[in-house]
């Protein structure tokens, strides 16, 4: 494939339209597996090596101190090889206004220069807050292109929406079997 998908989501206690609930599985691993799901393209899921905690107030405030503090997420390994791609889409929580540390983390080791991104983010009313300007500066030679958000307690009734934006995807990437000899 020409492309994947690349995210990072947090199950357990989340604030969702106003009050605390329990996620099995994470907003935007929900979202990731809806565009997996319609794009058919391999998708890699970024793992903290420690993980987060389950309670909200305990994570909100270590993805805070994280932040405020610029510190990398090590990851548990993938196997991801951007060599092989010409774009990913990366998908993210809004996290304090951004994307959590691990993304930063990812990118800093990812060669993205001159590749596409395509980002998506789950939110509770900020959309992509300042990820956008984030990402081109992570990433000064990769072009980032039109993302999509999605509040993070409607995600389940986003399919028609994720379906229109990967339609716009296809009009702009080639998203098929990569089958140039590299
Ligand atoms: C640590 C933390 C910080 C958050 N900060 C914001 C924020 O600044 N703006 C916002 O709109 N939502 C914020 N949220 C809400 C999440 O973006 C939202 O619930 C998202 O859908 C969670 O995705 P996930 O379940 O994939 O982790 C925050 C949630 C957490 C846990």
């Amino acid at each position: 494939m020409r492309a994947c998908i690349v995210y990072f989501s947090r199950a357990g206690e989340n604030y969702l339209d106003g009050e605390v609930k329990s996620l099995e599985s994470g907003n935007t691993k929900v979202l990731a597996e809806m565009i997996r799901k319609f794009s058919g393209l391999p998708t890699f899921e970024l793992e903290p090596l420690e993980s987060y905690p389950v309670d909200y107030e305990e994570a909100t405030q270590k993805a805070q101190r994280e932040r405020m503090r610029d510190q990398s997420v090590p990851y548990k390994k993938t196997a991801i090889c951007l060599r092989d791609f010409e774009g990913i889409i990366l998908g993210y929580p809004n996290w304090w206004g951004s994307f959590p540390q691990i993304i930063k983390t990812f990118l800093l080791e990812a060669d993205m220069a001159g590749k596409w991104i395509y980002p998506f983010c789950t939110h509770e009313g900020s959309g992509f807050g300042s990820s956008l300007s984030e990402l081109q500066q992570l990433c000064p030679t990769a072009t980032i292109k039109d993302g999509f958000t999605v509040r993070g307690f409607r995600v389940c009734k986003a399919e028609p929406a994720v379906k229109n934006w990967l339609t716009a995807i296809e009009q702009w990437e080639d998203l098929s079997e990569n089958t140039s000899n590299r």
